[in-house]
């Protein structure tokens, strides 16, 4: 059973899937056509960028970054690593940052810095969930689709030690699982 390790669900399948079609529409009505440069953060936006890229109309490019700040525990290093670089040139494009959750902000505002060196255009950033209790910096996403509490949470591309990445839903991981 999938649900075993988990509190509860908190972020069920049906929320995600109606707040995900609204964020695609948010974007398009901001963007107005423009091409979008969508960098997305490996491992877990992944499943979050693949059901938003189907609700946006606009012209799109897709790209992959990956920055890590966690190893396997559940508690934010302070200083992710950016580690693989962009396919696709920055310069003049109009930049979305997708992420799966903003929690510290140190990795979405160290990855916007990084990438503002680079003259996009425009800079945007988009995260799944946010933790907002849990910030670091004075960084805010430009669209989010939930604010939560500070609970560990796991699915819908977040991981605990890269398991549990494939559930549907957005779930309390029970502390028992790391403590
Ligand atoms: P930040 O740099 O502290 O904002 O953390 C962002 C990254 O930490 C996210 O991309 C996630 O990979 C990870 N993260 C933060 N909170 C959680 C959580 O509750 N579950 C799983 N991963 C998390
Ligand atoms: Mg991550």
């Amino acid at each position: 059973m999938r649900e075993e390790d988990l509190e509860r669900i908190l972020v069920s399948e049906e929320n995600i899937k109606s707040r995900v079609a609204e964020l695609g529409q948010e974007i398009d009505a901001f963007y107005e056509g423009k091409e979008i440069l969508l960098v997305t953060l490996l491992n877990g936006a992944i499943v979050f960028t693949a059901d938003l890229i189907r609700n946006i109309r606009s012209p799109l490019w897709l790209d992959t970054l990956r920055a890590q700040s966690y190893g396997s525990g559940t508690t934010s290093s302070g200083a992710p690593e950016i580690t693989g670089d962009l396919r696709l040139p920055v310069e003049g494009a109009e930049v979305l940052l997708v992420d799966d959750i903003l929690d510290t902000g140190n990795t979405l505002s160290r990855v916007v810095a990084e990438l503002g060196h680079r003259n996009p255009a425009s800079i945007r950033t988009c995260a799944l969930l946010d933790k907002k209790e849990r910030r670091q910096t004075d960084f805010e996403a430009d669209w989010v689709g939930f604010e939560i509490p500070d609970h560990f949470v796991v699915g819908y591309g977040l991981d605990y030690a890269e398991r549990y990445r494939h559930f549907p839903y957005v779930g309390i991981l029970k502390p028992e699982m790391y403590s």
